[in-house]
């Protein structure tokens, strides 16, 4: 490997448009290239010790010379108990200036691994490595760097030594320092909440686009402050992403900007105490990521974040973990047609002193046996795998802002949800019940019936749950970001895994690629999705990929076939900014596992022809191909079925089956659809679900009209097909 790597770095060194690192004033400078040679990472000391990187690509500034480093409160392992307790809370230590360089080691890897689902089923991991050592007063700090052909990995790593054993990490002083001022697609820095709409603007710009959307838990950090996956493209053409991956044991970071110096500083959720993390070595960061590539469809087409997590973790998940496609007791309850609770009897309930089956239903709750069951019909009928069923529980009377520790069991069901009735009535179907834990935000609490609620589920057979976070943690004080917190979301994954039982996680902490770790994450929202109805705007599917779906798949919960919300509940008025040709393209553009057909079964039965789409797409791929992209403005992908993939969808599937998803923003577009991918020599039948001539997806304009229209082609490999999508509207194209 040493020798390798030796003619990697001189082959980049002389080939390479790398940036020359004298450039950077930094004493015991380290080069690494990137396998192809394109991209280099400069590290260094500054000349007062503190440790520094900067990357190029092809010679262009990606980040300019950045520090690195932390704030501490810690201790000496030898000191006495009573020296250690004071140090821990108190003496905050400079652990970012001052240091010395110790040593380097040089390393790579080029491997090629095989997710359980995925975009793709099989993904290369090629970097090259650079280990840094450094110490500081007798205190190691190491600092790993992965540079692969499409971004920068680096992460802190603490090692087992005797002067550094427990510490708080109050700040981590990681910059970013951006060479110009990018245009960004960015959401506002919070500690709690991803579910806002995005902003395009130059970076300078941030505190002047600060208009946050109302959330049930928000903690904005700062109004320069935004999240990642960070979005930008340079004035040059380059397309920069900054995220992080394998969050695990330490808070999730915001990005807080220096307006004046285009300078990102990682800002640390914080504890209940504001500290950011509590560590004891050996131990070791998440790591930072800098993506840098020359076209908007190399980020879709990058798996950095996955790569940089742990392999799979579950030995057996092969055999139970699986895509699903399903339907839920759901979107009737989001729209305000029927209700999660089961009576309005009482101001107020403690659980297991309610008498449900004394109190007067209020004849609205959606999960009710006879409802059940006609949702089961249906997507029995049409090929599902699965049915959520939501409000199945006690609780749902008082579940929201109350601030209650103890708002559900997890375990017990309302007298008109026969929980062993209607899950034998959905293995009659071939189907299964999703469970669902609304665990409003009192982790505890969830933590306490988890086993008990895990095992329900063994009982009657469901392998799936929907778990939420909504409203404020508690304990108070900590945030849907804070270390704590990323604990209970790993925590409840890795128990699951235990029971065989796969995990969709909403409101929680956008994802960092652990679904390669722990593969039965199949799902998660973190993000605003179709559930905000009018409050999504038009932009935001053509910008959701390269940010919140770079660390894992999103339960986006597409195929709204009625737009007009006061057909569900007259008291919502106004439509959503979609056509219905755009909900088909979303099963493509979104990838995900875990697909929904959010809409209400007498919704799909008005348009049986365009829900033929969602019935027949693949929901686990073998491939994909990025056709077309630009971040806030359109995106076409094309998908090719997993052959035999362990859901119903696919199943049938030879691998011979391809699906093309193609949405816009606020604008109407005319795009070509290059077949190339195609087999050559092969003929195909294409049927195309495009908007109708008169379409117009803005659910504010008087001219709004979902409309579609379906032909079918005969196409080859050489076939170019000519789109046009409405505005705020889309295509879906199968391919067989
Ligand atoms: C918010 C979730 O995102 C939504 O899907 C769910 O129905 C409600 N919380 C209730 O749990
Ligand atoms: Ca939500």
């Amino acid at each position: 490997m040493g020798n390798r790597f030796l003619f990697i770095v001189a082959a980049v060194l002389a080939a390479a448009c790398s940036q020359a690192p004298e450039k950077m004033q930094l004493t015991d400078v380290q080069v690494l290239g990137s396998p192809d040679g394109n991209m280099v990472m400069t590290f260094g000391l500054s000349s007062d010790g503190t440790p520094a990187y900067s990357l190029s690509l092809c010679g262009k500034d990606v980040v300019l010379p950045s520090s690195m480093g932390f704030t501490f409160r810690g201790n000496r392992v030898n000191d006495s108990y009573e020296t250690r307790k004071g140090h821990i809370y108190k003496d905050p230590v400079d652990f970012h200036s001052g240091f010395s360089f110790e040593g380097a080691e040089n390393g790579g890897l080029d491997e090629t691994w095989e997710p359980i689902w995925g975009e793709e089923s099989r993904i290369r991991n090629n970097y090259n490595e650079l280990l840094v050592k450094l110490g500081k007063d007798g205190v190691k700090l190491n600092i790993r760097f992965r540079l692969y052909d499409d971004g920068l990995g680096f992460r802190y790593e603490f090692p087992d030594q005797e002067n550094l054993t427990y510490f708080v990490v109050t700040d981590e002083l990681t910059q970013f320092a951006m060479a110009g001022d990018h245009t960004a697609c960015w959401i506002p820095g919070d500690y709690d909440t991803q579910e806002y709409s995005y902003t395009v603007s130059r970076l300078s710009r941030i505190a002047a686009g600060h208009n946050p959307d109302y959330n049930a838990s928000q903690q904005i950090c700062s109004e320069n402050a935004v999240q990642t996956a960070l979005q930008m493209k340079t004035d040059d053409g380059l397309y920069i992403n900054i995220h992080e991956a394998a969050v695990l044991d330490y808070p999730t970071m915001n990005l807080d900007l220096d307006p004046g110096k285009l300078v990102f500083k990682t800002m640390l959720t914080p504890d209940a105490e504001g500290f950011g993390a509590r560590m004891q070595t050996p131990c070791k960061t998440p790591w930072r990521t800098v993506m840098a590539v020359d076209d908007a469809r190399k980020v879709l087409a990058s798996r950095l974040i996955l790569n940089l997590n742990e392999p799979c973790a579950i030995p057996d998940a092969a055999e139970w973990v699986h895509p699903i496609k399903y339907m839920g007791v759901w979107w009737e309850m989001i729209a305000d047609k029927s209700k999660w609770s089961y009576t309005g009897d009482f101001h107020s309930v403690r659980l297991g002193e309610t008498d449900y089956g004394q109190a007067t239903p209020h004849g609205h709750h959606g999960a009710n046996n006879d409802n059940v069951r006609r949702y089961l019909d249906f997507a029995g009928d049409n090929g599902f795998d699965a049915l959520l069923v939501e409000g199945w529980n006690e609780g749902w009377e008082d579940w929201f802002g109350c601030q209650k520790f103890d708002v559900f069991d997890f375990v017990t069901p309302y007298p008109d949800f026969d929980i062993a009735a209607l899950n034998a009535y959905a293995h009659s179907k071939g189907m299964k019940l999703v469970m669902h834990h609304e665990t409003s935000s009192s982790a505890i609490n969830y933590e306490r019936h988890m086993e008990e609620a895990y095992t329900l589920m063994d009982k009657y057979g469901y392998d799936a749950v929907k778990s939420g976070y909504v409203g404020d943690i508690l304990p108070g004080g900590e945030h849907h970001y804070s270390q704590f917190m990323i604990n209970h979301y790993h925590y409840a994954v890795t128990e699951a895994a235990k029971h065989h039982i796969m995990v969709n996680a909403h409101e929680a902490v956008r994802p960092t690629g652990l679904c390669r770790t722990w593969p039965n994450m199949i799902g998660n929202e973190s993000a605003r999705g179709t559930e905000f109805k009018t409050g999504v705007l038009p932009n935001h599917v053509t910008i959701l990929p390269f940010t919140r779906l770079q660390g894992g798949p999103m339960d986006y919960t597409p195929g709204i076939f009625e737009m007009d919300m006061a057909r569900l509940n007259p008291a919502y008025p106004g439509k959503i900014s979609s056509t219905i040709a755009r909900q088909l393209a979303l099963y493509v553009t979104m990838y995900s596992p875990l697909q929904m057909a959010a809409d209400l079964p007498e919704h799909y039965a008005e348009h049986m022809d365009a829900f033929q789409f969602i019935k027949d797409v693949a929901v686990d791929w073998s491939r994909s191909e990025y056709l077309l992209a630009e971040p806030g403005d359109y995106l076409v992908i094309a998908r090719q079925a997993k052959a035999g993939a362990k859901c119903k969808a696919n199943m049938g599937m030879d691998g011979h089956e391809w699906f093309v998803g193609g949405v816009t923003d606020e604008n109407a577009r005319d795009l070509t659809v290059d077949l190339s991918f195609l087999e050559s020599g092969r003929t195909y039948t294409a049927t195309i679900y495009e908007d109708a001539a008169d379409a117009c997806g803005l659910g504010d304009d008087p001219a709004f009209n979902p409309g579609y229209h379906i032909r079918s082609v005969k196409v080859t490999s050489a076939d170019k097909l000519p789109m046009h999508l409405a505005q705020s509207g889309g295509f879906a194209i199968s391919i067989k």
